[in-house]
């Protein structure tokens, strides 16, 4: 039996856009509305046994005050999970700047996905939105990354987000 693997997986975003939300909606099943901003990073592990896998998750921090500190976290990991919020044109800028960023300084090897949370609030009426899909999706093809829109208030598409990283691993 192969023995399980852990991988490093790092969450970037604009402070807001829904990372730990993310996070803690895949590893506890739990959604807050209150949640708490980020200070620093938050580490969490989740194992995906049906993958042979455990993620090894830091979840960042948005705050500006904090990107010097990005770089720790990226580094080594396995795959980036780099969020957005549907309704927030400024953190779709934001996410294109952590892909930059990645690609110049990170391993070229990194899975990167990239997500598009708080569907939920652009259901039926859309007039919240502020990133097409499309844009998001043709953005994500030319730069080799996973996308996908996900709620982390409604689970939605947040658990095949992570199993989509677990699928694109290496094996060991
Ligand atoms: P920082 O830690 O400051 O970088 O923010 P973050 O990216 O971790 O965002 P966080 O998970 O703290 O979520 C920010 C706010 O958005 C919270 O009030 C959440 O409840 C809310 N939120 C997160 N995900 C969703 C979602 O999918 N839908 C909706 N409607 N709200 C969400
Ligand atoms: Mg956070």
């Amino acid at each position: 039996l192969a023995q399980q693997q852990s991988a490093k997986l790092v969450l970037l975003g604009e402070m807001g856009s829904g990372k730990s939300s993310l996070v803690l909606r895949f590893v506890k099943g739990q959604f807050f509305d209150y949640q708490e901003s980020t200070i620093g990073a938050a580490f969490l592990t989740k194992p995906l046994p049906e993958y042979n896998v455990k993620f090894e998750i830091w979840d960042t921090a948005g705050q500006e005050r904090y990107h010097s500190l990005a770089p720790m976290y990226y580094r080594g990991a396995a795959a980036a999970i780099i969020v957005y919020d549907v309704t927030s044109a400024d953190s779709f800028v934001r996410a294109k700047n952590w892909v930059k960023e990645l690609q110049r300084t990170g391993n070229a090897n990194m899975i990167m996905a990239l997500a598009g949370n708080k569907a939920d609030l652009v259901k039926g009426d859309s007039s919240s939105r502020q990133v097409p899909t499309e844009e998001a999706r043709a953005y994500a093809d030319e730069h080799g990354l996973y996308f996908v829109e996900t709620s982390a208030k409604e689970a939605t598409n947040v658990d095949e987000l992570f199993e989509e990283i677990a699928k694109r691993l290496p094996k060991a």
